[in-house]
């Protein structure tokens, strides 16, 4: 097997008498398109940032590309583009200006650079306003820019730490599109986020964090598997009584949701309908879905 593109031993780290991670074990593959899931202060940041040398873990040991981020940060560094969460606010620079400032960072200069730079600011409609002082770009131009500033150095590996937070819909859309066209030119892609459509459409492969602890990690479709509930749609005129009405969790307009034990039949769900005197009209039966395997996991107590 190849090296993973991340791989975290034992991470922990502690500020002050909180453990925000509490010794992560876990192998992002090559290629992946991978979902770090988790609660507001789970420690997914603590974990990007780790990555990225920016947290010094308090324990533990984290290699990108096979590359020790303590002992071997430029070729780590060189490795990764990172996204942060937290905007920038620069009042000194213009969008092309910090983008050659990072581009020297990393040594890169020349004909073949600056083309690679005016292809980011197109692909992200940011070709209008090179020459705007990032202080007066908007919430999502912002984005956008640090979407660019992750990508000048060609990483192999790029870390989008909730790129959709507080992101209107169309800009969604074409982040979405433009990681997907990233992750098949054969980038491997790490996307936090609390969005949980957002991980069950772009994601194939899951981890879930909760108060700094790995509660699971596994193929996506091995995740919903999981789920211990179904959702079963009766459509259809009467009302349910006695055991079949504690087993409605939404009235819907023309009929009611039941959530069943996964593994249960609908035969006995059907009888109660009948002997309640329900005409079915129409049955669904809904897949589970991220949120119901991810609320399962990580309930209070859980
Ligand atoms: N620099 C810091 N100093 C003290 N506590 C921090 C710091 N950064 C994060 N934390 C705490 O660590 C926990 C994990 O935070 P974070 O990694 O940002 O979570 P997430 O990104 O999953 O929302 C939270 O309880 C947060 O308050
Ligand atoms: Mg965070």
């Amino acid at each position: 097997m190849s090296t993973p593109a991340v791989e975290f031993q034992s991470v922990a780290k502690r500020y002050g008498d909180l453990w925000a991670l509490k010794g992560i074990d876990l192998a992002i593959p090559r290629g992946s398109f991978y979902g770090l899931l988790g609660h507001n202060g789970a420690g997914k940041s603590t974990l990007i940032n780790a990555m990225a040398g920016l947290v010094i873990p308090t324990r533990g040991r984290i290699c990108v590309m096979g590359h020790d981020v303590q002992r071997d940060y430029r070729a780590s560094r060189r490795a990764l583009g990172v996204v942060p969460q937290e905007l920038i606010d620069e009042p000194f620079f213009s969008v092309r200006e910090l983008l050659e400032l990072q581009s020297g960072y990393f040594g890169l200069h020349g004909r073949r650079q600056r083309a690679w730079l005016d292809e980011l600011l197109e692909r992200l409609s940011l070709t209008d306003k090179a020459d705007v002082k990032t202080n007066q770009l908007s919430g999502g131009m912002k984005r956008r820019l640090l979407i660019a500033l992750a990508l000048v150095h060609h990483p192999e590996v790029l870390v989008l730490d909730e790129p959709t937070a507080g992101v209107d819909v169309a800009l969604r859309r074409s982040l979405w599109a433009f990681a997907r066209e990233l992750h098949a030119g054969g980038m491997t892609i790490i996307l936090t986020t609390h969005y949980l459509e957002e991980a069950e459409s772009l994601c194939d492969r899951i981890a879930i964090i909760h108060r700094g602890e790995l509660v699971v990690e596994a193929d996506k479709a091995e995740l919903l598997a999981r789920s211990p509930w179904k959702h079963v749609e009766i459509i259809g005129r009467g009302e349910p009584s006695g055991a079949l009405a504690g087993q409605v969790c939404e009235r819907l307009a023309e009929g009611w949701r039941f959530r069943l034990p996964r593994e249960a039949g609908l035969g006995t769900l059907l009888d109660q309908a009948r002997a309640c005197g329900i005409e079915i009209e129409d049955l669904r039966v809904i897949e589970p879905d991220l949120e119901q395997v991810f609320l399962s996991l990580t309930e209070e107590g859980a």
